[in-house]
């Protein structure tokens, strides 16, 4: 499998700059909110979507050398995601992530909830000083966005009622909506026209809700060691995705299951049997191979350059996950 790593040769100084001065941006003033930030920067995330800035930037610069704003925008992605991070740890009660412990579990929930607000300002004063309004209201939009995607996640708790297009409108929130917005962001920030800007909104959002897909696949397919998590997790805290929905579908005895919380002994084990046994991970397969697909046509309106082709080339990549 082609790792992301070697997908974004291409970006890799710009990568290893970005997370320098990410780092920088923190800032030392207050030693222990620095300490749990520097904590989760230092550890490797994939880092795919300040990747995917740099790269709609290149593509849409016209062979002209990408801006300061470019990279700060980047920058200011990452930073938002990585806020988000901290913060979804805190409500999923999760002990690991980036193959490190999460900052709540080495420094207490209180820091937590405060180094993620740290970091969503420091990405908001960064923001405000890009001088771009745009910019500004589509970034801004997306922490907007984050929370409604975690509050909907938390009301949809358990309910075997929630439709495919419910379930793709929290992930549009949750994932979808930072990467789009991000990538729609550097576009303008190239002085693209509007119907590349429109096109590169478009990319984002396909690509991110193909990416959510295939992670909420893997809590079905994956193994403990790949995911840095016990499989099962998103099922048995009642976080339903699109395997579960459709295995719904097909096998009635799933929603015992799930109005009772999996209460009773066995519970769990049953209904990944069920959903195993059924055709959910196929059609959620399918579904993140449409948006897979629908992501490729998006970059068609760009012309040919090396940029373009990882992007494409990130399409295929996010379904390979899933295999
Ligand atoms: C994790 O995102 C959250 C989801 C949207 C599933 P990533 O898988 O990109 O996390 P990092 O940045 O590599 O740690
Ligand atoms: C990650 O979501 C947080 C956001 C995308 C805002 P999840 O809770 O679904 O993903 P993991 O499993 O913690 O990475
Ligand atoms: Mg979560
Ligand atoms: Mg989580």
């Amino acid at each position: 499998m082609t790792s992301v790593l070697s997908l974004f040769t291409p970006v890799e100084d710009d990568l290893r700059l970005l997370t320098e001065n990410l780092k920088n941006l923190i800032g030392a003033r207050h030693p222990i909110l620095y300490a749990a930030a520097d904590h989760l920067f230092g550890a490797k995330g994939k880092r795919v979507r300040p990747a995917i800035v740099i790269l709609v930037s290149r593509a849409t610069m016209k062979g002209q050398e990408i801006t300061q704003r470019h990279r700060r925008l980047a920058e200011i992605t990452e930073m938002i995601h990585t806020a988000s991070l901290v913060h979804d740890d805190v409500v999923d009660e999760s002990e690991l992530r980036r193959g490190v412990p999460t900052v709540h579990s080495s420094f207490g929930n209180r820091v937590a909830v405060l180094a993620g607000d740290f970091l969503f300002a420091q990405s908001s004063w960064y923001l405000a000083n890009l001088d771009n309004l745009e910019v500004v209201k589509l970034l801004s939009q997306v922490i907007m966005d984050l929370a409604e995607g975690e509050i909907q996640q938390g009301l949809h708790q358990f309910s075997s009622s929630l439709s495919i297009d419910a379930y793709l409108e929290k992930s549009y929130y949750k994932t979808a909506s930072l990467i789009a917005n991000s990538s729609r962001a550097a576009a303008v920030l190239s002085d693209a026209t509007s119907d590349v800007v429109t096109a590169m909104y478009n990319y984002g959002r396909h690509l991110g809700l193909a990416f959510q897909i295939v992670d909420d696949l893997l809590d079905f397919t994956g193994s403990t060691e790949e995911l840095g998590k016990p499989a099962g997790s998103d099922l048995k805290s009642g976080n339903l995705t699109a395997p579960v929905l459709y295995a719904l579908e097909e096998k009635p005895y799933l929603e015992v299951l799930i109005e009772r919380e999996f209460g009773q002994p066995g519970d769990l084990e049953q209904a990944m049997e069920l959903i195993r046994d059924s055709q959910g991970v196929q059609r959620s397969q399918e579904l993140a191979r449409q948006h897979s697909q629908n992501a490729l046509s998006c970059l068609e309106c760009l012309p040919a350059s090396e940029s373009r082709q990882v992007l494409m080339k990130l399409t295929d990549y996010v379904l390979r996950r899933m295999y």
